[in-house]
């Protein structure tokens, strides 16, 4: 510890009034807060006097900056020393402006509009009043059961690290005490929550220490070494051990390894959730581990404020362990330069101004638009503007599109599919009906859907989840459509017209049955604000589609996890001396996704030829050029994301069968034809070996480009060393 003012701040400090600094509470227990006073139900139990509110370190979901000033007004009048409070809140993928959800974002491949989309979030929060987000959540996702996955950007190592990186870069901005625009970052959740059993919330995780560092913690990692200055714990098991109290995880790999010294925050309530998960008796063995492991601060829970005091006096936790942990929150805010201004960013009059203003949404637009993926085209896609269109579905007219991690955007701000589309054509040429709810129905909705969409030419279909189907606790074993949308679809499809389907969800469905009916689907995930205008447009053509898939949609449920990178195995399915029976498959389905990472659809076709190497060694010291040639043989421009992928032919352990390194968008115009390049390096064929060591083997790789996982051209060389 080396900042004077810190240090001799926490000398003139009580333990006390260091162990409150630890504690994270939410507003209600807060004087000036909207809802201050009104701790009800758990809230209540947890027994937390007014003496450790007024010594609190932070608030948890307090925003606006009216309600933020006079949190903080009152906070400073009360504690002894002014240490203002920090405000923290989950600005996940918007503050009231709501960008798509991460998945979608990570569907649009754009790394820049991603950091633009968390410097908006970033803007518009600061101004508001809060100083930290939650966010970004980096968790690696295979499994579409699991409600969270709309809050990652998908299956991919290395994608999910760029946009690590960008979400970090936009939220923090390059200098946090000169920027009041922006806000600090929050990493969640250390570690590998994604991998919960069965897709379960909550549930255990047990993986390989190989498969953790391999697959799981380099997105974490990416966020830190773009300087994010918080990390959040998972509340999930790591190799038997809960995050929260996990000291191998804690201490000797994020802090030590990775060199974090930040604040490390506990999820809510994870301090306290080691007594239910069996590794600690009671609240006091339960503050004990975690504030070993380096747990700053504790959310929502009141084992600190209970117990480290005699935990200290009992001499099982030293006191300079909670100094060290009250000293990284109090350089936060010297960082976020609390201690001159207390109120930093909050602001009334520029709230106003910033907050949902014009520039944003058009941000929110285009990345809406670009995040939208066109999984099948028939034909039938772009719709004619001068055709009868019957709009049908519970995501006609609905605003429930925003996502469930936008707590503070209205459905009433959000424009929906039906205000989308009636800017584009006549009233006469546009029918709309609901035909169902999201999960309900009736005869009546289906018969009025029936006899409106008979009088079209074409029935755009607004399908999906609402947004309490995911998000946090939002799991679902089954993960089709509900039933009764799937009733809609076959009552469209018996009218013998044209279907298109637009689907409103937040993970991969399981479209068994359907996919077949539709002869097009537009996943427009939840697209946010700007949704309906974004989809609209790419509907009828004015923008063309160009977001590609970052999580696999599997061909059932029965097939999950099902990830692009996956192993070989000894008998694989397509190897060419393969037997019929005694080979790794499905009886009854394939063993690929329906459709795979890296897959998305475009109103124009792009060929690719030409791969060549450089050469066909690459060493230590000489990379390798890679081009590939890409021609739009359609007849509107459009976007690109070409891919580029490599396979270890044979490591130490097993390799995956295709590995992405790189990527890039280019926009081709008719008939155009890029050549795209890449550079290989070394570096990037290292994986984890026997013992754990990172580094390449020399040997034959294979390099394959092109506009999907699937779709690929392919090349080999060699390695030397
Ligand atoms: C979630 C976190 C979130 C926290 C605070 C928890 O339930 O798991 O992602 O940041 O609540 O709202």
């Amino acid at each position: 510890m080396n900042n004077n003012r810190i240090t001799s701040l926490i000398e003139k400090m009580t333990v006390h009034e260091k162990i409150s600094q630890l504690i994270q509470l939410a507003t209600p227990f807060y004087e000036g807060a909207a809802n201050g006073g009104q701790i009800t139900g758990p809230m209540q139990e947890l027994g937390i006097q007014k003496e450790d509110v007024i010594n609190s370190g932070s608030v948890l979901g307090a925003s606006g900056a009216k309600e933020v000033r006079s949190i903080q007004e009152a906070h400073l009048k009360e504690n002894r020393l002014g240490i203002p409070l920090l405000m923290m809140a989950d600005i996940v993928h918007g503050y009231k402006t709501i960008f798509p959800v991460p998945l979608a974002i990570g569907c649009s491949w754009d790394l820049e509009d991603a950091e633009k989309s968390a410097e908006i979030a970033a803007k518009e929060a600061s101004v508001s009043g809060v100083h930290v987000t939650f966010a970004p959540m980096v968790d690696l996702v295979r499994d579409p059961r699991w409600g969270r996955v709309m809050e990652s950007t998908g299956e991919d190592p290395f994608l999910n690290s760029e946009f690590a990186r960008a979400f970090v870069r936009g939220f923090q901005g390059n200098d946090l005490s000169n920027e009041t625009d922006r806000v600090a970052a929050c990493v969640k959740h250390f570690a590998a929550y994604g991998a919960a059993e069965g897709g379960r919330d909550y549930n255990t995780v047990d993986m390989s220490e190989r498969q953790l560092r391999e697959s799981y913690l380099p997105a974490y990692k990416a966020a830190l070494d773009e300087g994010c200055e918080m990390v959040m714990t998972a509340f999930n098991t790591v190799d038997g051990i809960p995050a929260t109290g996990n000291k191998r995880l804690m201490r000797d790999m994020l802090r030590e390894e990775m060199g974090f010294n930040g604040v490390l925050i506990s999820d809510w309530g994870a301090v306290k959730e080691q007594i239910p998960h069996g590794v600690a008796r009671d609240e006091k063995e339960a503050a004990e581990k975690a504030i070993q492991a380096g747990v700053d601060i504790e959310m929502m829970t009141s084992c600190y404020a209970h117990h480290l005091q005699s935990l200290i006096e009992e001499g099982k936790v030293e006191e300079k362990t909670v100094d060290e942990a009250v000293y990284r929150i109090l350089e936060l805010k010297e960082k976020l330069g609390l201690f001159e201004n207390p109120y930093r960013g909050a602001d009334e009059e520029r709230e106003k101004e910033i907050v949902l203003s014009e520039t944003h949404r058009e941000a929110a637009y285009e990345l809406a638009v670009k995040s939208s993926v066109l999984l099948k085209n028939d034909g039938i896609l772009p719709l004619n503007k001068e055709k009868k269109i019957a709009l049908i579905g519970p995501f006609a007219k609905s605003g429930d599109i925003l996502g469930p991690w936008s707590w503070l955007g209205s459905k009433d701000e959000a424009v929906t599919l039906f205000d989308g589309i009636s800017k584009k054509v006549s009233s006469e040429n546009l029918l709309v009906e609901k035909g169902c709810n999201v999960e309900t129905g009736s005869e009546e909705l289906f018969n009025k859907a029936i006899s409106q969409a008979k009088k079209a030419d074409v029935i755009v279909l607004a399908l999906g989840e609402d947004s309490e189907m995911s998000g946090e606790a939002g799991c679902r074993a089954d993960i089709r459509l509900p039933e009764i949308q799937l009733e809609l679809i076959s009552k469209m499809k018996e009218l013998g017209k044209p279907v298109a389907f637009v689907l409103f969800n937040g993970r991969p469905l399981d479209l068994t049955g359907i996919e077949g009916q539709a002869d097009a689907i537009l996943e427009a995930w939840y697209p946010g604000t700007e949704g309906g205008n974004a989809v609209a447009d790419l509907l009828f053509g004015d923008r063309n589609p160009s977001g590609k898939l970052t999580m696999s949609f599997p061909h059932t449920v029965g097939q999950v996890p099902v990830y692009y990178n996956n192993y070989n195995t000894g008998r694989p399915k397509d190897a060419p001396d393969a037997q019929i029976r005694y080979v790794s498959q499905y009886l009854d389905i394939p063993n690929e996704p329906l459709y795979p990472f890296g897959h998305g659809l475009s109103y124009t076709n792009y060929q690719y030829s030409e791969l060549n190497l450089s050469s066909n060694t690459m060493t230590t010291d000489q990379s390798l050029n890679v081009s590939v040639n890409v021609t739009n043989s359609g007849d509107i421009t459009g976007d690109e994301i070409v891919q580029l992928y490599v396979r270890d032919m044979a490591g130490e352990v097993v390799r995956p069968l295709k590995e992405l390194k790189a990527f890039k968008k280019v926009t081709l115009a008719p008939g155009e034809t890029k050549t795209v390049e890449f550079t290989l390096t070394e570096e990037q064929l290292r994986y984890h070996h026997v013992d754990l060591t990172f580094s390449s083997d020399a040997g034959e790789f294979t390099v394959f480009v092109g506009g999907s996982s699937r779709d690929v051209l392919s090349a080999e060389f060699e390695l030397t060393k």
